[in-house]
């Protein structure tokens, strides 16, 4: 089963609109209309609209970092799907580890923002991945079920081509350590395993999981080569457009 590799930045709370537009430019203007691999930038909500102009014509595509699962009304300082569709992001990340740590997020509310944003037309991409107490604990696979089964609680296998999974072990993320190209493996195959059960292994088979943590050229390859990892979402090396760009070449390598 040939996938198609995916490689998304995500910005976290970096780069002003200015900044940000800079570094989209750079990004488009190096990947043009070049589609083989699915690119995604991901900035903060005030750079979005910038950002949707910077990559207008080209190849990469525009992604949020968060929605909140309501269509409008009063919910001081969230964001709803339909603003994020106005500015032509087709992609969000839900579940980020961050989010859950510092924000409190349970499986039950990301799971209500995948389905909304299902519903909504934006393309979820769901993060799950343990703490490194838990790999002590020998709990990852344990965690990565219940994240993932509970992310998609209620989500149907004719959504599944929108879904985009995210495997990010939380004590490799901006940390400079990297899971091994075989501990990733191991776990991007039981996450496989687990859709393959949910959904059948046509659906299954089909669903991008994303490697991310402190993933960088220098490593990029060598994950990407493992057979159920399709890509990467990329914090502190999607802030350069070199170092995001050698990322786009090595999924291109890796095809
Ligand atoms: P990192 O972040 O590449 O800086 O480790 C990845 C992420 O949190 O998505």
């Amino acid at each position: 089963m040939s996938r198609k590799y995916f490689i998304a930045g995500n910005w976290k709370m970096n780069k002003t609109p200015e900044e940000g537009k800079k570094l989209a430019s750079e990004i488009a203007s190096i990947v043009s209309k070049d589609a083989s691999v699915d690119v995604v930038i991901c900035p903060t909500f005030t750079a979005l609209d910038r950002v949707s102009q910077a990559i207008e014509g080209s190849a990469v595509k525009l992604g949020a970092q968060n929605l909140y699962p309501k269509a409008n009304g009063a919910y001081t300082g969230e964001i709803s799907p339909e603003m994020l569709r106005e500015v032509f992001a087709k992609f969000v990340i839900l579940g980020h580890s961050e989010r859950r740590e510092y924000f409190g997020e349970t499986d039950a509310f990301v799971n209500e923002k995948v389905k909304f944003s299902l519903e909504n037309l934006i393309n979820p991409i769901l993060c799950i991945g343990e703490t490194l107490e838990q790999r002590e604990a020998n709990e990852t696979l344990e965690v990565v079920k219940t994240q993932l089964l509970g992310g998609l609680e209620g989500v149907e296998a004719s959504q599944m081509g929108s879904v985009v999974v995210a495997y990010e072990p939380v004590w490799a993320i901006g940390t400079g350590k990297t899971a091994t190209p075989e501990m990733a493996q191991e776990v991007h195959g039981s996450i496989r395993a687990l859709l393959n059960e949910k959904y059948g292994s046509a659906v299954g088979e089909k669903v991008r999981i994303l490697y991310g943590g402190s993933m960088k050229p220098a490593n990029a390859e060598e994950l990407l080569s493992q057979t159920d990892i399709d890509g990467g979402l990329i914090g502190g090396a999607a802030l350069d457009s070199k170092s995001f760009c050698d990322l786009i070449t090595a999924a291109k390598n890796a095809s």
